[in-house]
Formats: C-alpha cells, structure tokens, sequence
C-alpha cells in the first residue's frame, strides 16, 4: 500500500455558508441535480463565456471549423484568448500545455475529453504540446507511494498518446521523473516559489497549518510548464506564450500563475476551461477515478458499460410511463442524454434525441440504449489503440528532446 498520510483539518478553500457550489481542484459539489452553476462560478472566478464571436475568430485564424466541445460550450470559459489570437494574428507561434493527475491505472471517457480538445487545438494551429503527469500531486494528495504514481503516469500516459498525439510535436513527462532531470524546471520551480506567500495559497487553495509542506508547494510545479523556458530543449531562449486547456476547477492554480507570470518577465497564459463531466449518478458531482460505479472506464467491457449506465445513470425520465408520455423526460438532469453531448458529435442527432426525449416520444431505457451504444465503440476502439502504445513509443514522448518546430528563428 502507499506512504501513510498524516490527518490534516478539512480543506477549506471554498465556504459553505453561503450558496456556492463547491469547486475547487479536489472537489466539485454541485447545489443542483443539472449541476454546477457556470454562470455564477464564471463570475466568482473572474473569467469570460466563449461567445460565437470568439469562436468565428478562431475558426478564421486557424481556417479549421470548431470542435464540436466547443461548439456545444462544453469548453465554455476562457482568460485571455483574444490576447492569445492577437498574437497569433501578428504572426507568434504559442504552445498548449495541459496534464493529468495519475490516480488510478486506468482513466475514465471524462478524462479524455480535455485531450480531445487539446489534439485538435494542437492540429488546428499546428503547434507544440507539453503534457504534464502530476505524480507527485497524486502522492501527495492520496494514499498512494511515489512508485505506485510513477507507474500510474506512465498507464495513464499510454491512454493518452492512444488518441493519436504526435511524438514529433508532443512532449510527456512525469513531474517526479523530469524535475531530476532538468534543472530549467526546478529553477523555474523555485523562481514562483518565490513569489507567492503561504497566505496567498491559503487563500487560494484553502491550505491549512495541518496540511504536509508538499501540498503547500505543490502548485509552483503545476504552474513552471506554463513557462516556456521549462523547456530549453524546445523552446531554445525564446519566451513562447501558451495556452492552457483544462477543467475549470484547476483555475485556481492558473489564477495563482497568472499573478506571478509579470514579475517574472512571462507572458500570463491564456486559459479555457471545460465544464464538468458528469457522474453516472448525476451532475451534483463529477466522474471519479476513485469510484468505480460513478464512471465508464476506459479498460470497461462492452457488457460492463452496458450494465453501469442501466443500473447507475441517472435518469431524467418520468416515474411512469404515462407521465413520461405526457411531460417529457428532464433533459438537464439525465445523465445518459449528457454523456452524448460530450461524445455524439452528430448534431442533427443529438438533437432530434433531445427534442424527442423532451417530449416524451423517446424513453429512459432508450435513451439508455443511445448511450450505451454510443459509447461501447469509441471504449472498444480506444483500446485497440492502447493496444498499441508499446514502452519504446511511450518512452519516445516523455524524453525531452527538441520537437518538430524552430523556435530560435522566430522573431517575437
Ligand atoms: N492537476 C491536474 C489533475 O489533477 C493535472 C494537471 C497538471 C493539469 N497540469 C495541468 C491539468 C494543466 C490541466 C492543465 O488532473
């Protein structure tokens, strides 16, 4: 079993006193069975709604029509994106850089969807990507030992390059194996480190006096790959600006980055932000790696997915069918009609499913059926491309090397 955790007070990084929900990067209680509010959360943290002008703009920088996540304001939020085209538009190139918190062996179909967004901004804009696999945070932050997270980077790094990333552009690494290599990421460590005080990250994170120092000093390393000169190898001397996609609850540790980024000579990077994916048993919470029967894993058999969303999804339906038949199901709430706004991406059909479940022509149980084979395929699929992310292809992406692109003969 992993290293022994001391009992630290209740993280306290969000107050329940008043009616927010509860988001935060280790936790997301929502008030409501349709979920986090995004409006309010978009105000309390201080960052701006994608709108169609935003997504016009795009697709006319990088002459690619919109992903459909975005289309569908699954990734709903962004900081700076503008900014971030201005200098597209006058001819910079940026990088994307975004990571994963290696908990368990295998991932679960949310966990993909902030990398199926992050391939196709990559090949939109034809750019350079850097991953990072927070090993060290999950040690931290769970009762797992280094060892068991270093072999959990590396599964969850496999699910990963399974959705076709490429090695010449993209560049994996496990924080507890790539700080003892390169000394640029420590020293960028410790550059933010500097910066930020213990109440800045109280106040941030809702770190208390009981909390192992790691934790405290944790977010210095999520924030240096934001940084260009993290990687030397790639980026040569040049300060390249970045984008970040990620969930919305690790906002706060961009927040912290953005703050720190001037005084360090940086670029702030820009953001967007996805909304959550929901649990089988309801948007109050999201899909968890740590609970079995609250996600679609990525290793499930066709039979196990089928059995979990009959048993688990929450449903919007009726309790009877006349009731059904008459108001129509509860689209907002239900589950199964939510897994296929994040993975059906026939929007003729997604919504002619919508409007027939809204006024009860389509049943729970077929909408069940939608979903389960919907999803069944792309889990087939997505291990048969595991299958082949060999040790040797794995180990191409996380050795720092220089990447498909020149970095030194762009002129800023
Ligand atoms: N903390 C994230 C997690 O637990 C992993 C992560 C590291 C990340 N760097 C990131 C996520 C950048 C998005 C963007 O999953």
């Amino acid at each position: 079993m992993g290293d022994k955790l001391p009992v630290t007070d209740k993280q306290i990084s969000n107050s329940p006193e008043d009616d927010n929900d509860i988001v935060d990067p280790w936790t997301v209680i929502s008030k409501s069975d349709a979920g986090v509010d995004y409006d309010k959360l978009i105000k309390r943290f201080g960052c701006t709604y994608i709108d169609s002008e935003l997504i016009e703009r795009i697709e006319r920088i990088s002459k690619t029509p919109i992903h459909p996540l975005i289309k569908r304001g699954i990734f709903f939020s962004h900081r700076d994106l503008h900014a971030l085209l201005n200098m597209v538009e006058a001819g910079k190139k940026f990088y994307l850089y975004t990571g994963r918190g290696p908990s368990s062996d295998s991932m679960h179909v949310g966990h993909l969807i902030p990398f199926i967004v992050t391939k196709w901004l990559q090949e939109a804009f034809d750019v350079p990507l850097v991953i990072q696999m927070t090993d060290d945070e999950k040690t931290l932050w769970k009762n797992l030992s280094v060892e068991e997270t270093m072999k959990m980077a590396r599964e969850n790094a496999k699910d990963i390059i399974a959705l076709g990333f490429d090695v010449n552009k993209t560049f994996i690494f496990s924080n507890l194996d790539y700080m003892g290599r390169c000394a640029a990421f420590y020293q960028n460590v410790i550059r933010i480190q500097k910066c930020v005080t213990f109440n800045q990250v109280k106040g941030i994170f809702g770190f208390c006096d009981s909390d192992v120092i790691g934790k405290i000093s944790f977010p210095a390393i999520q924030a240096a790959p934001a940084f260009s000169s993290t990687f030397p190898f790639i980026f040569g001397a040049d300060k390249v600006p970045v984008l970040i996609p990620c969930a919305i609850d690790q906002d706060p540790y961009f927040r912290m980055t953005r703050d720190v980024s001037p005084r360090l000579g940086f670029i702030k990077p820009a953001l967007i932000h996805s909304c959550f994916f929901p649990a089988l048993q309801g948007a109050k919470t999201k899909m968890s790696a740590s609970d079995v029967n609250s996600a679609v894993f990525l290793t499930d058999t066709p039979k196990q997915i089928k059995t979990k969303i009959n048993k688990y999804a929450f449903s919007g339906g009726r309790s009877t069918l006349e009731e059904h038949r008459k108001y129509g199901g509860n689209i907002d709430v239900d589950v199964s009609y939510q897994l296929l706004r994040f993975f059906l991406y026939d929007d003729e059909k997604l919504e002619s499913i919508k409007t027939a479940y809204a006024n009860g022509e389509l049943l729970s149980g077929e909408m069940k059926k939608i979903a389960v084979e919907t999803l069944q395929p792309i889990v087939a699929d997505h291990q048969t491309k595991r299958k082949e992310v060999t040790d040797e292809i794995l180990n191409q992406f996380m050795t720092p090397r220089k990447l498909n692109y020149d970095f030194q003969t762009v002129i800023y």
